[in-house]
């Protein structure tokens, strides 16, 4: 795992700075900015549920890398009362029409994967994770280092790597023969 980025949440404030953090994060890992505001919005999700449920915790943010993919992994961690019926909270949409209300169910659909570890008494573990797609730069890589640069002569192409949205409409447009 790369640079690890803790935050302690007691109080609304933190969970702003997770949030942000989350969001720098990303953007250095590499995600759209979409999938950055994504991703901080399930981090104020979590974040929200550790003051409001269990009073104090901790968030710890990282880039992630496994089987050739990259992505980010968000762990929420808190020692509150837990989190009695686990698959209930993921599987129904509740709201305490308190900020955003997208909770642990909003979370799910805006992360690729998320787990809760949780026992009662004892405190509640959220690990959440996304996956980016191709960077602007590995497209890039992937169009020129002997790839579509080399075979768009063939085609009878002049593909510009350069811009790499044009050249991929260019390449998707041309009949292949
Ligand atoms: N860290 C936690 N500790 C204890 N209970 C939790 C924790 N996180 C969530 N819960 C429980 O899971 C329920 C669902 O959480 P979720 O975030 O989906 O909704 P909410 O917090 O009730 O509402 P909203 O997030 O819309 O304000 C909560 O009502 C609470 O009972
Ligand atoms: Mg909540």
């Amino acid at each position: 795992m790369s640079e690890e980025i803790r935050v302690t949440v007691a109080a609304d404030a933190d969970t702003v700075v997770a949030r942000q953090k989350g969001r720098e994060l990303a953007l250095r890992l590499g995600f759209t900015r979409t999938d950055a505001t994504f991703i901080a919005t399930a981090i104020s999700e979590i974040g929200r549920n550790i003051w409001t449920h269990a009073g104090e915790g901790e968030i710890v943010l990282c880039g992630l890398s496994e089987d050739g993919r990259e992505g980010i992994i968000v762990i929420a961690r808190d020692k509150g009362p837990g989190i009695a019926d686990v698959d209930a909270v993921m599987r129904d949409q509740l709201s305490s029409d308190k900020g955003l209300g997208m909770g642990l169910w909003g979370a799910r659909k805006l992360m690729d994967e998320v787990t809760i570890v949780s026992e009662r008494g004892k405190g509640t573990t959220v690990t959440m994770k996304k996956w980016r797609g191709f960077a602007f730069d590995e497209v890039r890589q992937l169009l020129g280092e002997g790839g579509a640069e080399q075979r768009a002569p063939r085609l009878g192409l002049r593909i510009d790597v350069s811009n790499v949205a044009e050249a991929l409409e260019q390449l998707e447009d041309t009949p292949r023969r």
